[in-house]
């Protein structure tokens, strides 16, 4: 994938960019939206992802494959990306969350976002926000007093921000062309790459809360887990909200 990068200053959200491009058919499939900071950055289910200006990576990436792309290994694939990238800078503690956050020490570095409006079969389309916290030292309180938050300056590694999206953008063409060309292969990588196989875990899925060992896992069937009494269930991967490890 060759990717072109469209650098902005202060913008609503690097997404919101690249939707508009999309809709004033501008867009090309790889185009990278990248923001100095935004003033409307959002997160998964509402939330608002925090984007002073300087301190973060806000990077939104325009995808129009050739057809519709599986959404559960898409996502997969840019968390994985975004792992391989954390290893590189040495962030060997970095982990992989349920779906594609990605945790340093339990805090959370990155989100990411994957977006479609209006699903044309024949033109498909995705807009993939990608957010890493860099350069931060502290955060507002109201961020740090909801949940465990770092960045890759608090975790030892001084870094720029432009060097970040350097080291992303292989590693992001990698898993896209692989989540494309074999979905299947991008979950068992994801599933080695979060160790959750064969191992205990908490799953929250649509309203029930389970407990059980996880066994397999397909893009057609979900996740297999083995309950205590000795059933098996499949859960769809599109239902499954949360997947915690219960440490032995
Ligand atoms: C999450 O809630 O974990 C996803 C956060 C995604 C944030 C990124 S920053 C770049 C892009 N533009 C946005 O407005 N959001 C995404």
């Amino acid at each position: 994938m060759e990717f072109r990068i469209i650098e902005h200053g202060l913008v609503d959200s690097t997404s919101e960019r690249a939707f508009a491009a999309l809709s004033g058919g501008q867009a090309r499939d790889g185009d990278v939206h990248v923001a100095l900071g935004q003033t409307a950055g959002r997160g998964r289910r509402g939330a608002s992802w925090v984007s002073e200006p300087g301190t973060g990576l806000y990077a939104s990436f325009v995808l129009r494959p050739a057809r519709v792309l599986d959404p559960v290994a898409l996502t997969m694939g840019a968390g994985l990306a975004v792992h391989g990238t954390l290893m590189d800078l040495g962030l060997v503690r970095a982990q992989l969350k349920w779906p594609n956050d990605l945790l340093i020490g339990g805090a959370k570095v990155c989100g990411i976002l994957a977006e479609t409006r209006g699903l044309d079969p024949a033109r498909p389309h995705c807009v993939l926000g990608v957010g890493i916290n860099v350069g931060q030292r502290q955060f507002p309180p109201e961020l740090s007093g909801q949940r465990a938050v770092t960045s890759l300056a608090l975790c030892g590694v001084n870094v720029a921000v432009g060097a970040v999206l350097e080291r992303l953008l292989p590693h992001l063409g990698r898993e896209l062309e692989r989540a494309e060309r074999d979905p299947e292969d991008t979950l068992h990588a994801y599933f080695a790459a979060t160790g959750l196989l064969k191992q205990r875990v908490r799953v929250l899925a649509g309203e029930q809360e389970l407990v059980a060992r996880c066994t397999a896992v397909e893009l057609a069937r979900g996740l297999c887990v083995a309950l205590d009494d000795g059933t098996q269930r499949w859960l769809r991967l599109e239902h499954v909200r949360g997947l915690y490890l219960i440490p032995q």
